[in-house]
Order: C-alpha cells, then structure tokens, then sequence
C-alpha cells in the first residue's frame, strides 16, 4: 500500500511538472507573433525540455537509490556498505554525457540564432522607426515624420527595423510576443529586427532595464496592422496634422511623458499637482523645462528631461492639449 502510494507520487510530480509547464503563465513563455518570437520559444522549449529530462533521469535515480539501498529490519546494527573509491569507466560516461548535452544544445543555440536576428534582406523593403527611450516613455517616429507614443504601430508581414536611442539613461526595449530585447543607450544607435506574421495588438511591451522610480510605468504595446490599415494610419498622423489630430498627438503626449508622475488630470501623485500651472502654455518655458528637466538646490523633488530633442510641432501639440482641457488649462487659456 505504502509502495503504491510512493509509486503514485512519484509518476504524479512530473506530470504536474509539465501540465504546469504548458498552463501556466511564467513557465510558458508568450506566443511569439514574429519569426524570431517564434524562434526564441522554440529554443526556449528545446533546453526546457532538455533541462527537464535530465532533471527527471537523476531524481528518479535518486529515488530508485535511496529506496533499494535504505535501511531494512533485517539490516545488522552497525553495518557497513562496501567502501567503493573511484570507478574510472563510470566517472568518463558521467562526465562525457553532460558534455555532450551541452555541447548540442550550444551548437543547437547558435543555428538557431540568425532566425532571431531576422536581418532583413538586401533586396526588398524594411520599414525603419526611430525609438527613442526617455524616462519614462517611449517615442517612435515613422519615415514619414508621423510620431506615436508607448504604442508601436508596425504593418504584418513586413521587414520592420527599430533604430533604437536614448536621451538619457540606459533602457532595453521589449514586447516579447514579437521579439528579444535590446537595449537603448545614450550615445549609440542599437538596432531590432523583425517581421511580424500576424495582426493584433501585443500588451506586454515593458522596459526591460532598470532606468529610475518609474521604471515599471515604462510599458510598450504593439499594434500590427494589416498593409492597408497601416497605410492609412501613416496617412493620418502625417504632420503638418490638422487642429484636432494635433489635440490627439498632444494627449498621447501628456499620457506618456507627464501622467505617470503629475496624473492624467495632472492632480500629482509621484509629482506635483500641474492643473493650472501656467508653464503648460508658455511655449518658451515649458520647451526649457522640457529639455534640462528640473534639479533644484534645497528641493528634493527631481524632474528628468522628458522632452529634451522635442521639436517645436511636439511641444505645440502638448499646448494645444493642455489648452483643450477642462482639467489641465490655466485659467483664461482656454
Ligand atoms: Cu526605461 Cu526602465
């Protein structure tokens, strides 16, 4: 009875093991949407699977030994195993079969790389973004001059290359349905390849460096739109922008550089309250304040530069949010 129970048991945890693997989030990595999303699941579930296996073969061993050799009733008081010192044959298999595991699953590993790279090829069209990275947002810019914020508009099955910058710290940019991560840095341009193979809108985009006290806000999300759909988005936000497309790009704006410190309806939080603040349509001050942030002496509070490199169309589209709303516009701006 005892045996069957331990048998049971036994066979019970490795099945758990793998329902668990495929079930539940954090074991199983996101579907990639992407040829190197699908890559890199794929190497992931190869040494995953690997790694389980040997895991397995040598906790059941484990199990069959201690279970064969345990202490039984009829075993004398004071009984001594065999003294057994080195067994040369058993100690190369034990020693040339990790190697072998190992040595597989590097070449396996580096095979699979140029799929994960996905460099586009030289014939034929890449789509280029440029990303900046500034705490604590994102910013992408189109060839075409079209701008979007924390949100990555890119067509399906397209060769896409995001050119990637940092105005401040170091941040590593990361939606894993579609790819890697790869890290922005001031000072350099880092490049991301990929082809995304189906439409849908990805919502795990995080930044994947630690880069200040809203580091965690710093999220990203994909959109991939089918080749007219994305056309017609590019069309849209196009500058010069009409009044009320200026409005939108100004809202986006204020959600992704100034609410995860001051709040949407700028009553603070992590930063001070901002409603009514008249710097919000002084183009001038505002633009300084945007781009050297604001470090006083005897004052603990510390703004980074969220806007430095703003061109004058970004900062009018902020003013000309900031003035359309009823929660944000000094008196008289309105
Ligand atoms: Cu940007 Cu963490």
């Amino acid at each position: 009875m005892r045996r069957t129970v331990l048998v049971l048991l036994a066979l019970a945890l490795p099945v758990a093991g793998v329902v668990a693997a495929l079930f539940l989030p954090g074991i199983a990595p996101p579907r990639g949407v992407s040829d190197s999303g699908r890559t890199i699941n794929e190497i992931y579930w190869v040494a995953f699977g690997l790694s389980a296996l040997v895991f397995i073969l040598i906790e059941a061993t484990l199990l069959a030994f201690i279970l064969r050799f345990r202490h039984r009733r009829d075993t004398p008081e004071g009984f001594e195993g065999p003294q057994i010192h080195g067994n040369t044959r058993i100690e190369i298999i034990w020693t040339l079969i990790p190697a072998a595991l190992l040595l597989g699953l590097t070449i396996y590993t580096f095979m699979r790389v140029p799929d994960v790279e996905a460099t586009p090829p030289a014939s034929g069209e890449t789509l280029e973004i440029e990303v900046t990275a500034r705490q604590f947002y994102w910013q992408y810019e189109y060839p075409n001059g079209a701008i979007s914020y924390d949100v990555l508009y890119v067509p399906v099955d397209q060769h896409v290359t995001l050119l990637l910058r940092s105005t401040d710290v170091a941040h590593s940019w990361w939606v894993s349905e579609i790819t890697g991560k790869r890290d922005a840095i001031p000072g350099r341009t880092n490049r991301i390849n990929f082809r995304a193979t189906e439409t849908g809108r990805f919502e795990h985009g995080v930044c994947g460096e630690f880069c200040g006290t809203q580091h965690t806000r710093m999220t990203t999300e994909a959109h991939v739109l089918g080749a007219e759909e994305f056309e017609q988005w590019l069309a849209d936000n196009e500058p010069p922008l009409a009044d009320d497309a200026t409005v939108a790009l100004g809202e986006t704006q204020w959600a992704a550089a100034c609410a995860k410190c001051h709040g949407l309806a700028g009553e603070g939080g992590y930063g001070p309250p901002l409603a009514g603040n008249t710097t919000l349509v002084n183009a001038d001050a505002l633009r300084q304040l945007l781009n050297e942030g604001q470090d006083l002496e005897g004052n603990p509070g510390y703004m980074p530069p969220v806007g430095r490199g703003w061109t004058d169309e970004q900062i009018q589209a902020l003013i000309a949010f900031v003035e359309s709303s009823a929660d944000l516009a000094p008196e008289g701006s309105r």
